[in-house]
């Protein structure tokens, strides 16, 4: 008995000792420096709770340097902030796969676009593209114009005074855009929607996150699902041969039922295609929306700057139309967004992982297997890359002599490459028209403090404490 308890703890012994040299193996010959941490562990019990990774990332980055290696119970992973080889990664067809995190992405919206795997996603990614052309953008400027036209009224009618939780009317105007733009129906005009609590569940994942209140959230997800599917199903007992022949074949939900109906897609792929793009569209749309518009009540100087261009395009306050060319007159505004973007990154870290063995330009070769989070919120914030100024806010920084000799890859809330958002020029354009219409009508105000803000990655970007702004009506 002796003797066999003998073994096993031998057996054991080596065993660690095998995993503990093959991790220094790894660091060796890889030569990226990083925490090796404990054995079987890695540092998988750091980056444990969403709270902590990017203040944890922010830790390694400072004694590391900007691309770590670093192990998660027996994965191998890298971390990298660095523009060159970020770049080398989203370039790469070895790097196109989405990394194991997404799999959270996948329970609650199904495999899509987002997560799916070569050589599916490549198929998916090239029949969708069409329904984010340029003309088929175009096409929903009436609906991001009603839309927002609707929040204004929303918002006269608050009581006045005091700060306020925008959030949720922000989530409810991208939400009944996404719909209707992708799926051609307004979720908030349906009975269902009105009356079960949905989108208070939905709204309820900013407290979530610190209560842990993962099951409401992820029963709000199916239910979303739920109603997505009877609007499929709708659309498809609809249709007759005449009213396909009539729509434009562009927009998203004809796009993908026509697919279905050639045998292209099946059932599954347009319910999941359907989800990711509305979960995709409505959720980073609004907190994008909401981040700019807390930021310039942070910084009012820049909030006037950004009043007096939007004034001069439209002298008149109350609802006016926002066309295609007056956003592209929106100089400054451009500049506000990406400023907004960099700070706070809708989308703090994206993954991959090698499916081959990937050389980087600086003649590192990752190996095969290996897991990649791409650190945009500390890529943004380098001070190597912004200088001293880097974590606070100027929407300076992108002015053209800011950016011109800065590294393409050094700016990335879309990121680029192979797989960026597909939705990248429907989010810039519908968040202007929503931004100009809410700061020509009213001054946003808060208490709060840019340097109190604490961020969380949460597939999106969150705040773990969200301030509520005030607004005042302009004239
Ligand atoms: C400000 C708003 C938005 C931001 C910051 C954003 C950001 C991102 C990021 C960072 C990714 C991951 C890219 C990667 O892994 O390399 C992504 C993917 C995606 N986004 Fe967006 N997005 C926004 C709005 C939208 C909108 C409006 C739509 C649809 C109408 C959309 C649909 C998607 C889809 C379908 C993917 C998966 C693309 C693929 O893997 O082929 N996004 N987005």
């Amino acid at each position: 008995m002796l003797t066999w308890t003998l073994w096993c703890g031998l057996l054991f012994v080596l065993w660690i000792y095998f995993l503990w040299s093959r991790r220094r193996f790894y660091l060796l010959t890889l030569k990226i420096p990083g925490p090796i941490g404990y054995p079987f562990l890695g540092m998988a019990h750091k980056l444990m709770r969403r709270e902590d990774i990017l203040n944890e990332f922010g830790i390694y980055m400072a004694k590391h340097g900007p691309t770590i290696f670093s192990w998660l119970g027996p994965i191998p992973f890298m971390i990298v902030s660095e523009p060159q080889v970020v770049q080398d990664i989203l370039t790469s067809p070895h790097c196109v796969n989405k990394g194991i995190i997404y799999k959270a992405v996948d329970d609650g919206a199904g495999v899509g676009l987002f997560s799916l795997k070569d050589p599916r996603w490549s198929v998916h990614r090239k029949l969708l593209n069409p329904a984010f052309g340029h003309k088929v953008l175009l096409s929903f400027l009436p609906i991001f114009n009603k839309e927002t036209a609707q929040l204004l009224s929303q918002l006269d009618a608050l009581p006045g005074g005091g700060e306020k939780d925008l959030i949720p009317l922000l989530q409810s105007l991208t939400l009944g855009i996404a719909t209707q733009t992708t799926m051609g129906c307004d979720v908030k005009s349906e009975e269902n929607f009105k009356s079960n609590s949905l989108m208070e569940r939905y709204q309820c994942r900013w407290a979530r996150q610190l209560s842990g209140k993962e099951a409401n959230y992820y029963r709000a997800k199916t239910e979303i699902r739920a109603f997505i599917r009877k609007l499929i199903q709708k659309r498809l007992s609809e249709d007759t041969e005449d009213s396909i022949k009539s729509k434009d074949k562009n927009i998203f939900l004809n796009l993908a039922t026509d697919l279905l109906r050639r045998g292209v897609f099946d059932w599954k792929n347009v319910e999941d295609e359907s989800n990711v793009i509305v979960f995709g569209a409505f959720e980073t749309t609004a907190n994008t929306v909401y981040y700019v518009l807390m930021l310039l009540a942070m910084f009012p100087q820049y909030q006037e700057r950004a009043f007096e261009e939007i004034k001069s395009l439209f002298p008149n306050s109350g609802d006016f139309e926002v066309t295609y060319e007056d956003t592209q007159q929106m100089v400054y505004l451009d500049l506000v967004l990406n400023e907004s973007m960099r700070v706070i990154p809708p989308v703090p870290v994206v993954s991959r992982q090698t499916s081959q063995d990937l050389t980087l330009t600086n003649g590192i070769v990752v190996p095969k297997g290996v897991q990649i989070a791409i650190n945009m919120f500390h890529m943004h914030r380098s001070k190597k890359i912004w200088g001293p100024e880097a974590e606070s806010f100027n929407p300076d920084n992108f002015l053209p002599h800011n950016t011109r000799d800065k590294h393409p890859y050094a700016f990335i809330p879309f990121t680029k490459g192979i797989r960026n958002c597909i939705g990248w020029r429907y989010a810039l354009i519908s968040a202007k028209v929503t931004l100009a219409k809410l700061l020509r009508n009213y001054r946003f105000k808060t208490s709060f403090k840019f340097e109190d803000l604490y961020y969380v990655e949460d597939i999106t970007m969150k705040l773990k404490a969200v301030p509520k702004l005030e607004i005042q009506k302009r004239m």
